[in-house]
């Protein structure tokens, strides 16, 4: 059998990283190619550790830059593609959603127009799958979950481009008969996340003793999944997934965000050696996000039966190991946090 030769995009952002890493080390015998543009999101002090891998490959190539995919293509011949690349924060969408109509739409299209011309003549190996998120389903008010069934509702500029951008892959599979599964997954955590996520966000900030800022009443609801589960997830999906199929990922794990902060100080504290309760006094509820999403809840019921993937961590563990993480990768926390982001905060909390 012919070797595999997989693209990963987005391979030096949050998830990318971690699922770069799982496939080069876990699949000696494929090759593994990260085409990053490293964008402010996108950072190669992630991969560190699996860069001089021997089966893998950094391509810097913009999704949205034809003649940068085509050239990639037509270089590499993948015969798989695993597809992160995207920009992926809420309150930026709200800002400048032009960037995400380009990126995650565009983007996509364009991937999906050289994946189609590549593999005319297709062979078994050949999948694109696309990575998406549980937001494009809109914000639920009750107690009921998210399937893979559920119409799309998109509320806000980043989900109304990813849902857009999942439509033109299954139109794709649909018209042009291209290979593709998708699989859309609820709120990730874990080590590499830009500090813009309320997790990561909260962590730096406790560290430094500056406020939590908490939208509305921090009553809103996710539901979070640790990052490697995520990874073993599209690992799983990627050599088991039907063609043409959709799975969500989830946790299992909804939190109101004012318990996920609180419970983030009192591991805080302890770790830190601060009092018990030190930390909480720097929550702050700030003005809420426009249009912010009431409640998001998957059932990754289909994933578990038909796959067998299961969650590993409980959400508690999953945070300690978040937390130790960053408070021993103070470095890479402060390089990211120099700069550019410096303005973006400033603007965003006006705090
Ligand atoms: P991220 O913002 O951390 O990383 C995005 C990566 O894409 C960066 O490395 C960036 O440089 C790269 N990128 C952006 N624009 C690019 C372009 N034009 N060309 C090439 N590369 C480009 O994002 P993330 O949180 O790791 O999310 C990855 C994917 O997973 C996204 O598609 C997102 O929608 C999806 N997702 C994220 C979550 C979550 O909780 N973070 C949950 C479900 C689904
Ligand atoms: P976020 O990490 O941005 O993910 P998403 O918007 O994709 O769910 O936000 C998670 C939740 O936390 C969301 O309900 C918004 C809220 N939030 C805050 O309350 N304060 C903040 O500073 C941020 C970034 C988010």
């Amino acid at each position: 059998m012919a070797k595999r030769k997989i693209l990963i995009t987005g391979g030096a952002g949050f998830i990318g990283s971690h699922v770069v890493r799982l496939f080069v080390n876990n699949y000696p015998d494929y090759d593994i190619y990260n085409l990053d543009f490293l964008t402010y999101a996108g950072n190669l002090e992630n991969l560190k550790d699996i860069e001089s891998a021997k089966n893998y490959t950094f391509i810097h190539a913009d999704i949205c830059n034809q003649d940068q995919l085509k050239d990639a293509f037509e270089r590499h011949r993948f015969d798989s593609i695993i597809h992160l690349a995207a920009e992926s924060h809420v309150d930026r969408s709200i800002s400048d959603p032009l960037a995400f109509v380009h990126t995650n739409i565009l983007g996509t299209v364009n991937l999906l127009n050289l994946a189609r011309d590549h593999w005319a003549e297709r062979k078994n190996e050949n999948l694109f799958y696309h990575i998406s998120t549980d937001e494009v389903y809109g914000s639920l008010e009750d107690g009921s979950v998210f399937l893979e069934s559920t119409p799309y509702d998109p509320q806000s500029p980043y989900s109304a481009s990813k849902a857009s951008s999942d439509h033109f892959v299954r139109a794709y599979n649909n018209t042009y008969n291209l290979p593709v599964v998708i699989s859309n997954c609820s709120n990730n955590y874990g080590p590499n996340q830009f500090p813009e996520k309320l997790i990561p966000l909260c962590i730096n900030n406790i560290k430094n003793r500056q406020p939590l800022p908490i939208y509305g009443k921090g009553e809103n609801i996710r539901d979070w999944l640790y990052v490697e589960d995520h990874a073993r997830a599209i690992d799983t999906i990627f050599h088991n997934g039907k063609v043409g199929e959709t799975y969500n990922v989830g946790g299992f794990n909804e939190w109101k965000n004012i318990d996920v902060v609180r419970l983030l100080c009192s591991i805080m504290d302890e770790k830190m050696g601060r009092t018990p309760g030190d930390s909480e006094h720097l929550i702050k509820f700030v003005k809420d996000r426009a249009g912010h999403d009431f409640r998001y809840a998957i059932d990754a019921t289909k994933l578990k039966m038909e796959l067998g993937w299961n969650p590993s961590l409980q959400f508690g563990e999953g945070l300690e190991k978040t937390v130790d993480w960053y408070l021993q990768n103070e470095d890479w926390l402060e390089h990211i946090t120099s700069g550019s982001y410096r303005q973006y905060y400033l603007k965003q909390y006006e705090i």
